[in-house]
């Protein structure tokens, strides 16, 4: 596999110019011309890409705003505002359009300058970002419904690392809840038979199937679970024992999985909701002494006027039951203390599932009146809908059970290893299956990326593996035919250097997308929607086509500088669709 970072840094280290995003630089520029213009500091330049090509390439659109504001003629103060703007050497054109757009054409000599700089992160503030995603429970197996967590959290992970933030990945795996009683309680009672623990637990779907058919059935095998969870939870060794065997077993398989979809969680990240047990108590008595929370029914409830219902009925949230247990709420508020104090968090991301949006709500609200998580500390709660089957509802198998996660990785390969087969028989098996595994966990992963993450969408098997459209396979086939012509060419892509001149329309078209690859990341860095950086790498793809249809390569009577120029535009593309995928955790290969 190509390096992509190495490669990165090295097209870095060859560019020149500016050294910040160009909209951040216009963004400047624009905003001294507005001051200067006599225009307060607080009116913002608006600058953003133009929609359509005669607009220019960019517009600044802040003289309407402060133009209202000034109670002045728009246009008039377009016009200033233009009389002051320095873009010497940076714009070819400035025009006033319509009511007062500032319409900017970068000059291409700048523009050509600028590619290059993908790996200049400089003028990001660092921050330590806590990513909590996957964090399933570990009483069953993976299903489908953990893959959207455990693939978006992933790819923002990346992307916040790319920036040079500090990421700390935190697995919240749910490890404790009163489940595992019934659990031990069965393992105990299957290795008593002469069982294996490893054996037992071979398929953790049906070894919790038998349990709770165990547990439904057997009054006194209910009883002894329900001792088992207050026993386990107070320390004792047998339990513990027989709990950790449990745990072992779905962890490896967890992990196994993560490898798998190629998401950068191991063990090292998991952080685990029995973790937070021997800080529960302190939580529930701080929260009592503060107030917030109160006695009803026995039980400690923090009641949230906050959240309160049509009604005006405050939102309760339990943390201790009246038998004395815990809750998810307590061991959340636990979880934020530790990531606030221990992990010095400035900024802290959840990837669950919409239906917990309720209580995340209440456990920011509740951390932050507590003061658990000083002001300056973002708390986010970054939602998504459901993956639906073609019924249009919630994905299930035929029978109608969930679908396990393995099952779905494996399905994935055999159909891209069928795909693959047909259109290159000359490829060795081995060939075969490793473009495979690329290619059809890239689909599952792509398919759901490039969806807005708070919908629902229909998983679909033969729109993710098509080679055309927004799909991974077309990103990584694009990948693959740039690699082709510096095979061709007998040329390294990646040691490849040579200044770019832009001078037809699609070279413009693709030097300004390769050009805004940063800003792009800034943006999903900051909504975390990976969709619109997938939506990004498809349309720089789609600009490489259609640049590399016009504008001839390899041909006879192309002249070596302009040659060797479309050829950098060829790296810099590659190199960008390789980084980009690899921030959503694709996988690309040099032929297919
Ligand atoms: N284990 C939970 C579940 O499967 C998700 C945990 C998410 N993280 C958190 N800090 N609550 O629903």
């Amino acid at each position: 596999m190509v390096n992509l970072q190495s490669a990165v840094k090295i097209m870095s280290i060859g560019g020149t110019g500016a050294e910040m995003g160009i909209k951040e630089l216009l963004s400047q520029r624009v905003s001294a011309a507005m001051q200067a213009a006599g225009v307060p500091s607080d009116c913002s330049p608006m600058v953003a890409l133009s929609g359509k090509p005669q607009f220019g390439d960019y517009q600044a659109n802040g003289a309407m705003g402060a133009a209202k504001q000034l109670k002045t003629n728009p246009r008039e103060l377009a016009q200033k505002i233009l009389d002051n703007l320095d873009l010497e050497g940076v714009a070819d054109k400035l025009e006033i359009a319509g009511p007062g757009f500032i319409n900017i054409t970068l000059d291409n000599k700048f523009l050509a300058k600028s590619l290059g700089q993908s790996g200049d992160q400089q003028s990001i503030s660092k921050q330590t970002v806590v990513v909590d995603y996957s964090s399933p429970n570990l009483a069953k197996e993976m299903h489908v419904g953990h893959l959207r967590s455990t693939i978006i959290g992933d790819a923002l992970a990346r992307i916040l690392e790319y920036q040079g933030h500090s990421v700390v990945r935190q697995n919240h795996m749910g490890d404790w809840g009163t489940q595992f009683g019934m659990l031990i309680a069965e393992l105990e009672e299957q290795m008593g038979e002469g069982e294996q623990a490893e054996l037992a637990l071979n398929d953790l779907e049906v070894f919790y199937q038998q349990s709770k058919k165990h547990f439904d059935a057997d009054p006194a095998f209910a009883d002894k679970a329900r001792g088992y969870v207050v026993k386990l939870q107070s320390g004792d060794n047998h339990c513990r024992s027989l709990w950790q065997k449990f745990i072992d077993v779905s962890v490896a398989h967890n992990l196994e999985i993560y490898q798998q979809l190629n998401v950068g969680l191991g063990r090292e990240h998991i952080q685990p909701e029995s973790s937070y047990n021997d800080d529960l108590e302190n939580v529930v008595n701080e929260l009592s002494t503060q107030g917030l929370a109160v006695d009803s029914e026995g039980a400690k409830v923090v009641f949230l006027a906050e959240l309160a219902d049509k009604n005006g009925d405050p939102s309760p949230m339990i943390i201790q039951k009246s038998g004395g247990g815990f809750l998810y709420a307590t061991t959340d508020l636990a979880c934020l203390r530790y990531r606030v104090g221990t992990l010095k968090a400035d900024r802290i991301l959840y990837f669950i599932d919409a239906r917990q949006s309720l209580h995340m709500k209440q456990v920011f609200i509740t951390g932050r009146k507590a003061k658990f998580v000083p002001d300056h500390v973002s708390l986010e709660h970054h939602a998504f809908g459901t993956m639906m089957g073609a019924d249009g509802r919630p994905f299930k198998t035929r029978s109608g059970g969930t679908v396990k996660l393995a099952d779905l990785l494996v399905e994935a390969q055999e159909r891209a290893q069928r795909l693959v087969q047909e259109k290159n028989p000359e490829l060795s098996s081995q060939e075969v299956a490793e473009i495979a595994r690329k290619l059809g966990i890239g689909a599952i992963k792509y398919a759901d990326l490039s969806k807005t993450r708070t919908n629902d969408y229909i998983f679909d098997w033969d729109a993710m593996l098509s080679f055309e459209g927004n799909t991974s396979p077309y990103l990584q086939y694009a990948y693959t035919r740039i690699h082709s012509i510096f095979r061709k060419a007998g040329i390294d892509a990646l040691s490849f250097s040579a200044p770019v001149m832009i001078e037809q329309p699609q070279e413009k078209t693709l030097a300004l997308k390769l050009s805004q690859f940063n800003e792009v990341l800034s943006q999903v860095s900051s909504d975390c929607y990976p969709h619109s950086l997938c939506s990004y790498l498809y349309d720089l793809a789609s600009a490489f086509m259609s640049f590399y249809e016009q504008c001839p390569v390899l041909k006879d009577g192309v002249a070596t500088d302009v040659q060797h120029s479309r050829l950098q535009l060829c790296a810099y593309s590659a190199t960008t669709l390789a980084q980009g995928l690899d921030l959503l955790g694709i996988e690309v290969m040099e032929k297919m």
